[in-house]
């Protein structure tokens, strides 16, 4: 079992390849096909994602794995086939969203903590019947001026890592995704509190992860990068990120970890490449540097779609387009005038 998931974990990182994440619950696809004017409908969140996932040289190229809603996994594209089968002929690995929501944190205002383990083991022994080799798991983290408390942070941890131990009992390759957000309003959130926050809680989820028995070998971590708040009004520069971001991994990950995908957390799409370019660019270590992005990879596609079959070949241009991107700075290979 540990050699398996150890080489999904690999997999999942290698040959300049990354992870698409498709699973946005069904309100917050909601919210982003609001953008376009466009009802969600099971029918309509089917055609969206097929239309990513028969993006089929991209698929090849650039995706190593996508992560799933529930809902997804379980539909049929347009013409009667799975949706699943279109994502295995590309060789695409299957991921799942197993968590059911950030909640709020019962007495700890403005803090959550993530739900979904009651029956967890019984749903991941589904799904792998139903063809993920690896799931997912986001906490969520804020920086405001009182938060976040030690409380919220070890028991975000603490769930992640009961999440990761029933993924690796039951064979998937947990994605432990720690997210420090970066879109919350406060101007406290600078690159230096997000420093310090992304580190301390490094250092309780993998304090977490050991405790409750989980190869680090066979899990890849989801990460923010190191960044200032959107609010905040003192931006940092693409290089500091890159390096705060590096010195944070290099001191507060264990190095038997195989690979990290990046979350792209509300950044645009050409700096969550840029970022991850300059990274893999200035990295010293081994740990392959990767994406699993969502609005970074999706939002352009997205734009260009508007829910029109018309703008089919259009969309996928543009989906191709910023998997190839962020597979190039998978390798530190992007620069700024392929993006014309
Ligand atoms: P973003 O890249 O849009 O932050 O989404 C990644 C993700 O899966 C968050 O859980």
């Amino acid at each position: 079992m540990k050699n398996i998931l150890q080489q999904i974990a690999k997999k999942l990182v290698e040959n300049g390849k990354g992870i698409l994440a498709a699973d946005e619950s069904t309100a917050t696809i909601t919210k982003r096909f609001s953008q376009i004017n466009l009802q969600s409908t099971p029918e309509s969140r089917r055609n969206y994602r097929e239309m990513l996932f028969s993006t089929k040289d991209a698929m090849e190229s650039y995706i190593s794995g996508v992560i799933l809603f529930d809902e997804t996994i379980r539909q049929d594209c347009q013409d009667g086939g799975k949706l699943i089968d279109l994502l295995i002929s590309t060789d695409t690995l299957i991921g799942i969203k197993v968590d059911t929501g950030a909640k709020s944190l019962a007495l700890f205002e403005d803090e959550t903590i993530t739900e979904g383990l009651d029956g967890l083991r019984e749903r991941l022994i589904e799904y792998s019947q139903l063809g993920a080799s690896f799931a997912k798991w986001r906490a969520v983290i804020s920086i405001t001026d009182k938060t976040p408390t030690d409380y919220a942070i070890q028991t975000n941890a603490h769930a992640l890592a009961r999440y990761a131990a029933l993924c690796q009992e039951n064979g998937l390759v947990p994605i432990v995704e720690p997210e420090i957000l970066m879109d919350s309003d406060k101007s406290v959130h600078t690159i230096d509190s997000c420093y310090e926050v992304t580190s301390k809680t490094l250092d309780i989820v993998f304090d977490k992860l050991i405790k409750a028995g989980v190869d680090l070998n066979g899990i890849i971590l989801k990460p923010n990068m190191v960044i200032a708040g959107i609010h905040s009004p003192n931006q940092a520069s693409e290089i500091e990120i890159a390096e705060q971001t590096l010195k944070c991994l290099k001191n507060h990950m264990p190095d038997t970890v195989p690979g990290v995908c990046f979350l792209s957390g509300g950044q645009n799409d050409i700096d969550a490449t840029k970022h991850l370019s300059i990274m893999n660019k200035m990295k010293d270590f081994d740990i392959k540097l990767s994406f699993s992005y969502g609005r970074a990879l999706q939002q352009s596609a997205l734009m260009a779609w508007g829910g029109k079959d018309a703008n089919i070949i259009k969309a996928q241009q543009a989906f191709r387009h910023r998997a190839h991107m962020n597979s190039l700075a998978t390798k530190g290979e992007w620069s700024e005038n392929l993006e014309k």
